[in-house]
């Protein structure tokens, strides 16, 4: 189990990690979504008890990642955003080095044992040099898995896969989630979705949006969209169509005579949208319903704020 309350790390006066707060329990793979920079590797680096927070707390595995963050190590497998590998070396000595620095028992048998889950068994005493990127991911993961520990942090873990590893490295994720607690990074949207139960969706080191992957597609679905153009200028067409009942939102675009409405779900405002433009005697160019896919409310929750950003 994970529980953060609060979590914030400041460096210098760049705040990477601003008050998070949140929970992850067993059988959980969470997804910590956000585009680079958001804060994802800083705190994960955190709860691993790698990296002090500046302020809030932390209990991963039933341990506080300040006060005991030696007993937080040793119940955490971390897969960092690059994996240090040693070229040289072969993989059953990388676990090796591993597993005496973790003062492992029965260190054979816990080789073998992630070897064979990762699918690297035939490759114990081949040098890590030979491996593909895939197959040094799932290495990396072997490495992160020795120890069996209850929480597993994976930061970024397909990124530099291709598709067909992709999807293998997802299916054993998924094998290996049921008796543990997993937080997963990634920027890829469609990833959290197929493989997170839970998404926390971080923009500038705040949570931004928490929810099922089926609650935010559910979300989406909730408001219909449409685009409208009609040529010139539609100010004043807006104006009316604002006082409609059952608009929510009306966002008018740059373009002239572009803008887009929003309105309650189970509604279907084409119709009187045209014959107000019609009456109103615009040429009504066109009229689109918008599929806002899970993409689009990603992009537009985690765009730049440039206007007001001061470094
Ligand atoms: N050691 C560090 N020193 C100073 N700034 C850092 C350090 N690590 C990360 N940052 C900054 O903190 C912010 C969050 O970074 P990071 O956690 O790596 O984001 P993400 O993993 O989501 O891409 C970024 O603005 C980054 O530049
Ligand atoms: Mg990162």
């Amino acid at each position: 189990m994970i529980r953060a309350d609060d979590l914030t790390k400041q460096f210098g006066n760049r705040c990477a990690v601003d008050g998070l707060s949140f929970e992850a329990q067993q059988g959980d793979i969470l997804g910590f979504l956000g585009p680079n920079g958001a804060g994802k590797t800083t705190t994960m680096r955190m709860l691993t008890g790698f990296l002090p927070p500046t302020a809030g707390s932390a209990i991963v595995a039933g341990y506080d990642i300040q006060k005991e963050s030696i007993e937080v190590r040793k119940r955490v497998g971390y897969l960092p955003e690059t994996v240090p590998l040693y070229s040289e070396m072969s993989s059953y000595e990388y676990l090796d080095f591993f597993a005496h620095l973790r003062h492992l028992q029965k260190i054979d048998y816990a080789i073998t044992n992630v070897l064979e889950m990762v699918g690297l068994a035939d490759r114990a005493s081949g040098l890590i040099r030979n491996l593909s990127k895939g197959m040094r991911q799932r290495l990396g993961l072997a490495q992160a898995l020795l120890h069996k520990p209850e929480v597993l942090i994976l930061d970024e873990p397909t990124i530099g896969l291709d598709p067909a590893q992709i999807i293998e490295f997802r299916n054993l994720i998924r094998e290996i989630s049921r008796d543990r607690t997993i937080l997963l990074s990634t920027h890829i949207l469609s990833e959290a979705q197929q493989l997170c139960n839970r998404i926390l969706i971080i923009k500038k080191g705040k949570i931004v949006v928490e929810d099922t992957p089926d609650n935010l597609q559910a979300r989406i679905k909730g408001s219909p969209r449409v685009q409208i153009r009609v040529r010139g200028d539609a100010s004043q067409l807006i104006q009316e169509i604002s006082l409609v009942p059952g608009i929510h939102d009306i966002k008018q675009f740059s373009t002239e005579g572009l803008f887009e409405i929003e309105y309650a779900n189970g509604m279907d405002l084409r119709p009187q949208i045209a014959r107000m433009a019609i009456i109103g005697n615009y040429d009504l160019l066109e009229i689109r319903p918008v599929n806002a896919g899970l993409e689009d409310v990603f992009l537009e929750l985690t765009r730049e704020d440039t206007s007001n950003d001061k470094e």
